[in-house]
């Protein structure tokens, strides 16, 4: 294998793009139309920050909203309160609305909008609605991966609906697709025949408590679901992909996906794959784990590289709990950890096999061209888009000869919001690769370089917040998760059991006292504590040394209280795993 220098690769990777693009121009993209973003207010939400946080929240209210009046109070209260220039048309809208007798009309329109809006991303209601539109991409040439909305489950009788709902869709389509036309580039790999009947599964649908608090619960939960519907699968002959979802779900997903594929029912079975986020810092080591995962059980699996479709989510929930954040602060760190990622795939492609999700013509040139240069074989990787958008982009694509597969969602427009949002915070997103190209107009030579640092911008870099809470424990966190349960399990074993509690009185401590037992409410025959009951006089006496004791605390200022007060708190800290473990017993 010859090795290439990075500024040729780059050569290379500018004018496949610039090839792709020009000949993607024959076609008027359907999102970035220019009359659907207006009437659908995107385009003043693209310019507006505060805006498009008030219209998604909006957006993902309406389908719970039962009247018309409940429609037009939260629409004046989401977006009409500010005072801030919305389009014309609206204005008026609202206006007509207020008097009452338009609120009806104003209400069935902007009902209709939404569910338009979500529906150009929806394939169909159902696996009978959808054939059709599947049907329409494989005549084409697009292969599909589906996927069924509203995960995040909340109650088992849901999760187990979910599954039959699964294995209803696997049957349904299994049944369908063999009298479709053979096609050599979607029907084939370099090793042989594909499913055509890809499904994509996020395991929040599976089970209602994922937690990593009860880490492996929750994995040996997902395995006991997830072991029948992946071999009614490989009995049907169809391909499951595991969705990645947010971190918090990542470990035991991983996990759960480990003991899956090793699982004797499922041994040697190809059509296996699961999802890597390049935006998440770890994911190279995530990489490595199933490339390890692939050898020791001898079959490959399928990889489905993409970005990650919940940075927003990921950021600022790490933010409010004081935890570093998960993913790259940078969209130009993601992009290059993508193109790094992809390397590695392409370099490991006989037991990873590659699927590129990206809209990003940068990204998926920079694939195209590193496979080329690695001689991996055409047909061992594809390419990967989401239903209702890049129509122009995985067109020529295919017509190069790629294997390009849809994200095709099946569901409802209720239970599908979550999966809107992530769209609409993806396209409207002032990094997006299809806003920037398509909305922006940007110069697609400045798209198609290579992602570069840019330096922090000043917010980022200043602001100390004046006092920071100590975070919570991260569960997620395996050293964090395996210190907490070995100072629950130290605890009882050292039998330090009933930890007696004395009555203590301007620092002075009283045991000689009726004793009270407080015993486990997980275990009531484990005595956690004998406790000394204080008295009439301690409760005086107590009263009397706080009283005693202010003048002195009110002349501190209150730098010095702050200090004493931190100083307790670093003690407490200095001890929390064992405090925490005696409060759980
Ligand atoms: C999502 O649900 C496409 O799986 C990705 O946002």
């Amino acid at each position: 294998m010859r090795s290439y220098d990075p500024r040729e690769t780059d050569v290379r990777i500018g004018r496949l793009g610039n090839e792709l693009w020009e000949e993607m121009q024959s076609e008027r993209p359907s999102l970035f139309n220019r009359e659907w973003w207006e009437n659908q207010l995107l385009g003043r939400v693209m310019e507006d920050e505060g805006l498009k946080v008030d219209m998604f929240r909006f957006v993902d209210v309406l389908p719970t909203l039962r009247d018309t009046a409940a429609v037009s109070d939260h629409i004046r209260e989401y977006l009409g309160t500010h005072d801030r220039e919305l389009p014309k048309a609206l204005t008026i809208a609202l206006k007509a609305a207020s008097r009452g007798l338009a609120a009806p009309l104003l209400a069935r329109l902007i009902r209709r909008n939404a569910t338009r809006m979500a529906e150009r991303f929806i394939v169909g209601h159902d696996a009978a609605e959808a054939l059709p539109a599947l049907r329409t991409l494989h005549t084409h040439g697009i292969g599909f991966t589906v996927d069924l909305l509203g995960e995040a489950v909340v109650s088992r009788r849901e999760s187990e609906i979910f599954r039959e709902r699964y294995v209803e869709l696997i049957d349904t389509l299994a049944a369908a697709v063999p009298a479709w036309p053979e096609d050599v580039v979607l029907d084939r790999d370099d090793r042989g025949r594909l499913p055509r009947v890809n499904v994509s599964v996020k395991f929040s649908a599976m089970d209602p408590h994922l937690d990593a608090v009860d880490f492996s619960g929750s994995v040996n939960r997902l395995v006991e679901r997830m072991l029948p519907l992946m071999a009614h699968a490989r009995d049907a002959g169809v391909f499951i992909n595991v969705d990645l979802e947010q971190t918090s779900l990542g470990g035991m997903t991983y996990a759960a996906f480990e003991r899956l594929a090793r699982h004797p029912e499922l041994a040697g079975w190809p059509h296996l794959g699961i999802v890597v986020q390049a935006y998440l810092r770890d994911a190279d080591s995530r990489l490595n784990d199933l490339l390890d995962l692939a050898r020791k059980r001898g079959t490959p699996l399928t990889v489905r590289l993409v970005k990650g479709a919940y940075w927003d989510y990921e950021t600022l929930s790490a933010r409010l709990r004081g935890w570093p954040a998960p993913v790259f602060a940078r969209k130009a760190q993601t992009d290059s950890n993508y193109e790094h990622l992809s390397r590695r795939l392409l370099e490991n492609h006989k037991w990873l096999r590659p699927a590129f999700g990206s809209h990003n013509l940068r990204s998926l040139a920079h694939a195209l061209v590193v496979a080329d240069e690695l001689d991996v074989p055409p047909g061992a990787l594809e390419l990967q888009m989401l239903f209702g958008m890049a129509e122009a982009e995985r067109r020529v694509l295919r017509e190069r000869g790629h294997r390009v597969r849809v994200y095709c969602p099946i569901g409802e427009l209720l239970p599908g919001m979550a999966y809107l949002v992530r769209r609409l915070l993806e396209n409207t997103s002032n990094q997006g690769f299809l806003r920037l190209a398509l909305h922006d107009e940007r110069e697609i030579g400045e798209l198609l370089a290579p992602p570069r640092e840019v330096a922090p911008d000043e917010a980022e870099a200043g602001a100390v917040p004046a006092f920071v809470n100590c975070p919570w424990r991260d569960f997620t966190v395996e050293a964090q998760r395996t210190a907490f349960a070995e100072a629950v399990a130290t605890t009882s074993a050292t039998r330090c059991f009933p930890v007696v509690v004395p009555v203590i009185i301007g620092g002075v401590e009283h045991t000689e006292r009726e004793r009270l037992a407080w015993m486990s409410p997980n275990d009531t025959g484990v005595q956690v504590t004998s406790f000394c009951d204080a008295t009439r006089e301690d409760v005086d006496r107590a009263v009397q040394v706080a009283w005693e004791g202010w003048p002195s605390w009110r002349a501190r200022t209150p730098d010095e209280r702050a200090i004493l007060l931190e100083r307790v708190a670093d003690r407490l800290e200095w001890d929390r795993e064992r405090l925490a473990a005696l409060q759980v017993w």
